[in-house]
């Protein structure tokens, strides 16, 4: 199509002037292909990609962010509360109305949800399900686009995605195909992954990633008080990344976390989500799940502008789904 390759012609590292074909060449050595990832790798790691100044990075990564305003991709530094208002918020159905309702229409893009709970609340059932839906069209609650599944704790499973398109009458083959999924085997394979994600996001029309879980590794590999500052700081790096992919590309990103019973029950919550309040700070929304009998309950929390309720799902066949469809 004409318009994208015009996008990419746009977005292409050569455009900011102080990139000449041997930074170029360098930046794309170390997985940089677009403007976008200018923006989401940031400073630092251009700068040792390139072994140019910090000062120089700095400047690169402003260019980066004004081409990206300039087509509309970011918002402007400035703007004004109406046009933050009437901006475009896509989302993607997570199979159960109530579920929908709760999160204002569905999953939405250009942010990143924390969904965390524990063992067997559906965390995983919840990230199958919308790797099948987002693959519809907007009339069956998806956008048409195919999803990146980023599995660390082995938990991925093909046979789900085809018992839910079965169950919802899609195809089961095409369903498959369009779920992009990348094993994460440590902390800094994550992290390789997601800061290599930009030019899968381009050529496969990626519109959700899913982190199945985004803490499990650097909770196995960082073990005590000692190693603590480290995980959070190597954490927070990897969620920030997170959502800068949300924006730049216009991406829903969803990650998960599991609980922990927490020994100290002062302060009334006795769970609390594990990698402390890093990926709860950088989350834009955060959902607890919880059990409930044979269903479940989902509830919204610390959201600033949904309101702090409750709505009950059940886990079926077909995946994520209203409690009264449970059988
Ligand atoms: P952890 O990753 O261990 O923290 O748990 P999780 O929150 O990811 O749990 P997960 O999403 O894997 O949920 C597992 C639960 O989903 C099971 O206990 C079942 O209740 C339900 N489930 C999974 N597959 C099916 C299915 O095919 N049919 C039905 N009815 N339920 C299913
Ligand atoms: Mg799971």
């Amino acid at each position: 199509m004409a318009s994208s390759e015009d996008a990419s012609s746009r977005l292409a590292l050569s455009n900011i002037e102080e990139i000449g074909p041997a930074t170029e060449k360098r930046l794309k050595e170390a997985g940089f292909r677009s403007i976008r990832d200018l923006l989401v790798r940031g400073p630092v790691d251009i700068a040792e990609a390139t072994g140019m100044e910090t000062g120089e990075s700095v400047e690169i990564c402003n260019k980066a962010r004004l081409m990206l305003e300039e087509l509309g991709i970011i918002d402007k530094s400035f703007v004004t509360a109406t046009s933050l208002y009437s901006r475009r918020r896509e989302r993607i159905s997570t199979g159960s109305k109530s579920f929908d309702d709760l999160l204002g229409g569905g999953l939405e893009t250009k942010a990143v949800t924390e969904v965390y709970g524990e063992f067997g609340t559906g965390k995983t059932q919840l990230c199958h399900t919308l790797c099948v839906i987002v693959q519809q069209n907007k009339l069956a609650g998806g956008l048409d686009a195919r999803a990146l599944y980023i599995d660390t704790e082995n938990t991925f499973r093909p046979e789900r995605i085809v018992s839910i398109a079965e169950g919802r009458g899609f195809d089961p083959r095409r369903s498959l195909e369009n779920v992009i999924v990348a094993k994460a085997y440590n902390s800094a394979h994550q992290e390789l992954i997601i800061e290599e994600a930009g030019p899968v996001i381009e050529d496969n029309n990626i519109r959700l990633i899913i982190v199945d879980s985004a803490v499990a590794h650097y909770r196995a590999e960082f073990l005590g008080r000692a190693t603590l500052s480290e995980r959070q700081q190597r954490l927070n790096k990897f969620m920030h990344i997170l959502v800068r992919i949300a924006e730049t590309y216009e991406v829903a990103v969803l990650v998960t976390n599991q609980i922990q019973a927490s020994p100290d029950a002062y302060f009334g919550d006795t769970v609390r989500a594990t990698g402390g309040n890093v990926v709860a700070h950088t989350s834009t929304y955060r959902i607890h799940l919880k059990r409930s009998g044979k269903n479940r309950i989902a509830r919204m929390v610390d959201s600033p502008y949904h309101a702090e309720r409750e709505i009950l799902f059940t886990l079926t066949e077909r995946g994520i789904s209203d409690a009264n469809e449970g059988r």
